[in-house]
């Protein structure tokens, strides 16, 4: 595990100041970048001569994947067949440098100085450093990378040397090298795909001056991979091309100077990949080509501008400030931007766990969208929110594949991991029995509607998802003799519970789903029948199903424990034997990585938020007291060991007023992988917590909750904070939220009028009187 690493607490930006092999792995993760489709991970273009085991110079492209066969020892009926993996794709961002015969390398020679700063307002990765070659040549490098926010097939490099103590030959070798590989699996299941060695096979390559593309396929998924380069020097120079590594899948531009003591030499470098799962194999070439030469005549300096422009609108809507605390002030931007570097907008991605910076969870995607970051993007860039539904509606064919497949005669199931629709879980228990995705995904599509009154959106997808996705209730549930309905056989959020009867989340969920989809199709037929009629017809909707869903909504079980006086987890949870917390070691925790599964299933134990999830999403359906009895039963047998716990327990904790710990676990999730406090960010930054945090200010903090539509506020201020302060997007409008000691102040930044509530008491904000003071 590399060591952690303690940056200066600076609010816009982390910095490093030395070059450190012990910590460069989860450095590589924490410097990445990204575009929602590309990502470099935060390796240097000189590439890494370190220990074994301390870097993965890895690049991704967002749901560009290879499968492979999953094999069973002991198959059975309806696993999942396939996995797809997120490809470690080439990596075009090389630049080697030689002085004269030597090769610079951080690790050789002396590092003079050395600071490398990512600036989540100009979205530029910089890095100056000086450094003395073995035999005694000094330089100076400095170089800026950025990954383009406008152009999702782009990233840029400008990388620029100054001999300060001598003049001779200089040499910069700019390469895109194909010959990657990704992680293989060890015993984590968090870490890397069965596959070893190459996924990409050559098909061609092209070189020219001062450009170099290679063409690659996917030897199962069957898709091409165009990775082209384009660079540029100034002033006079030597051009060569050259050939090399395995296959000659390693295209190299040479550049030789005869540099002058004291004049810089700058090399632009233009990077871009272009797939077939985009656009015809005969465009990609072609493409690359276009897309290379738009960006090196526009040149680098105006493309971080235009980068500086994005991130500043982006601010401009969903900067959190807060006052009072650097260290958190730095976790909330830096989540912040590290999720919209990792959000696929183009509605044929998502955002997988581990966004574009790694390749923990193989780049999957899993309910982590719809629950824990769907929230930030709706309510700071509800574009970015849109395409996450889009990518879900396009998922919808294999969705209905898979329900039959888990014989359900009705309805779509989604995957609960997956990069392109199919169920890609392997291990059926903690991952297709988690049919609570299907209400997930409904909740989003609620939420999405009370924020936006998208009519459009939920005609031409919205309902459709949400009727076909409820049918699925029906198709696993079942009166008991006392005329509950019941969900037998699946499992909730917490993983480290499984295959139980009437999990208390997913019931509760699964009834707020039957209700919506019901409403939908209520309200469609009364007021848009014509719109209903066509729905209905494509989905085969028969007469008596809404009033099915209404009844088992009704009659829906879920379990309470009259005499614990909470909720229980599901119908046998409350009657296990509680883990033995007190005789665990600290180093067995995660106990996933411990315990065999069913030594964990049989106890009290959770490794996440369940019971206090469902205490957020559905607030409205339990007591005040009912809340805090259930927090404070499931804190005691919750371990965290997911990292999409702490900011839900934050959240609960600060509704039922216990703000030291609201204010401890917000602290674990806001700055979870700047210090590493989960061990694994080297494979990844985790992208729920990530929102998480977005959440535990608007939800926790600020007390927001929406419930049918119905804004709510009721703000706190932890002690240690001065002031906060975050945006909404909400109805067509941008409302600001500022809580201060004793005070909050409303304001309508956008749009003619919002009402909403504030500690029980209505507010109604109109251009004309937009602002509002309230104690
Ligand atoms: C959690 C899941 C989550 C997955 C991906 C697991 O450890 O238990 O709830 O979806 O990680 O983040």
């Amino acid at each position: 595990m590399p060591s952690k690493h303690t940056y200066p607490l600076e609010p816009w930006c982390i910095r490093e100041t030395a070059f450190d092999t012990a910590s460069h792995f989860l450095d590589e993760t924490l410097f990445a970048l990204g575009n929602g489709y590309i990502g470099l991970r935060g390796t240097h273009e000189e590439g890494y001569t370190g220990p074994a085991g301390t870097s993965l110079d890895g690049t991704y492209l967002n749901g560009f994947y290879e499968s492979e066969a999953i094999h069973y020892p002991e198959a059975a009926y309806g696993l999942a067949k396939t996995n797809q993996f997120m490809l470690n794709v080439p990596n075009a961002k090389g630049i080697a440098l030689w002085l004269e015969d030597e090769r610079f390398d951080p690790l050789q020679g002396t590092l003079n100085s050395y600071e490398r700063m990512l600036d989540f307002r100009t979205g530029v990765l910089r890095r100056v450093l000086e450094w003395t070659s073995p035999q005694g040549r000094r330089v100076a490098i400095a170089s800026r990378r950025l990954v383009s926010m406008t152009d999702k097939h782009l990233f840029a490099i400008e990388y620029e040397v100054t001999p300060l103590n001598f003049s001779g030959k200089v040499v910069l070798v700019s390469s895109v090298d194909g010959a990657v590989k990704n992680l293989e699996a060890g015993d984590d299941p968090r870490v890397g795909s069965a596959i070893s060695g190459q996924s990409l096979a050559l098909v061609d390559a092209e070189q020219a001056p001062h450009f170099s593309a290679l063409t690659q396929r996917t030897v199962n998924s069957g898709f091409q991979l165009v990775s082209a380069v384009q660079t540029e020097m100034r002033g006079v120079f030597e051009l060569a091309q050259r050939r090399d590594g395995a296959d000659g899948q390693r295209l190299e531009q040479v550049y030789t100077v005869a540099a002058m003591q004291g004049e810089a030499i700058r090399l632009n470098k233009y990077g871009s990949y272009h797939s077939s799962r985009d656009y015809p194999e005969a465009e990609l070439l072609p493409r690359a080509r276009a897309t290379l030469a738009a960006a090196a005549d526009k040149g680098f300096r105006a493309l971080a501008q235009e980068q500086e422009h994005y991130l500043a609108d982006f601010w401009q809507h969903a900067d959190v400030e807060i006052s009072g605390d650097d260290a958190l002030q730095q976790g909330m931007r830096f989540n912040q931007f590290h999720l919209l570097q990792s959000a696929g907008r183009d509605g044929k991605t998502n955002i997988s766990a581990k966004g574009v910076t790694g390749e923990g969870y193989e780049g999957h995607y899993f309910w982590d969208t719809e629950i824990y970051i769907f929230p930030f993007f709706l309510y700071s860039k509800p574009e970015i929110a849109k395409s996450l539904l889009e990518y879900r509606y396009a998922g919808l064919p294999l969705a209905r594949e898979r329900a039959r497949q888990m014989s359900h005669a009705k309805g779509a199931l989604y995957p609960w991991r997956t990069i392109a629709g199919v169920e890609c879980s392997a291990y059926y228990p903690a991952g297709t029995a988690q049919y609570h995705i299907n209400a997930d995904i409904a909740y989003s599509i609620k939420l999405y509607m009370e924020a936006t009154r998208d009519e459009d959106y939920l005609l031409q997808y919205g309902a459709e998802i949400v009727l076909e996705t409820a049918r699925i209730w029906m198709g696993i549930g079942a009166y008991d003799r006392a005329g509950r309905y019941c969900i037998n056989e699946v499992t909730g959020p917490d993983e480290y519970t499984a295959l139980v009867n009437n999990n208390y989340y997913t019931n509760a969920m699964a009834r707020m789903h039957l209700n919506f989809a019901a409403s939908i199709a209520e309200r469609l037929a009364q007021e848009q029948p014509e719109a209903f009629a066509r729905i209905a017809a494509l989905v085969q909707l028969d007469a008596d199903e809404v009033p099915q869903w209404r009844r088992a909504a009704a009659r829906m079980l879920l379990p309470y424990d009259e005499a614990l006086q909470i909720h229980a987890q599901d119908d046998s949870f409350l009657d296990k034997k509680v883990w033995d917390f007190a005789g665990t070691p600290k180093e067995h925790y995660p106990l996933l990585l411990n315990y065999h599964p069913l030594v964990i299933y049989r106890h009290q134990v959770c490794k996440q938020a369940d019971v206090v999830l469902a205490l957020l999403l559905l607030s409205d359906e339990f007591k005040p007291e009912d809340k805090r009895r259930d927090f404070d039963y499931y804190e005691k047998v919750t371990t965290h060991d997911s990292s999409l716990s702490s900011c839900i327990f934050s959240i609960i904790a600060a509704e039922v007023g216990y703000q030291d710990k609201a204010y401890d676990y917000f602290m674990e999730t806001a700055r979870l992988d700047l210090d590493d406090t989960h061990g694994n960010t080297h494979y990844g930054v985790h992208t729920a917590a990530m929102a998480g945090t977005w959440m535990g200010v608007a939800y926790g903090f600020a007390g927001m909750r929406v419930v049918d539509g119905a804004v709510r506020f009721a703000p706190t201020l932890p002690k240690q904070w001065r002031h906060y302060q975050f945006k909404l997007h909400l109805q067509g409008c941008l409302l600001q939220v500022r809580v201060e000691a004793g005070r909050t102040e409303y304001t309508l930044l956008h749009g003619d009028a919002l009402a909403f509530s504030h500690r029980g008491q209505p507010v109604a904000l109109s251009a004309g009187d937009y602002v509002k003071e309230l104690a």
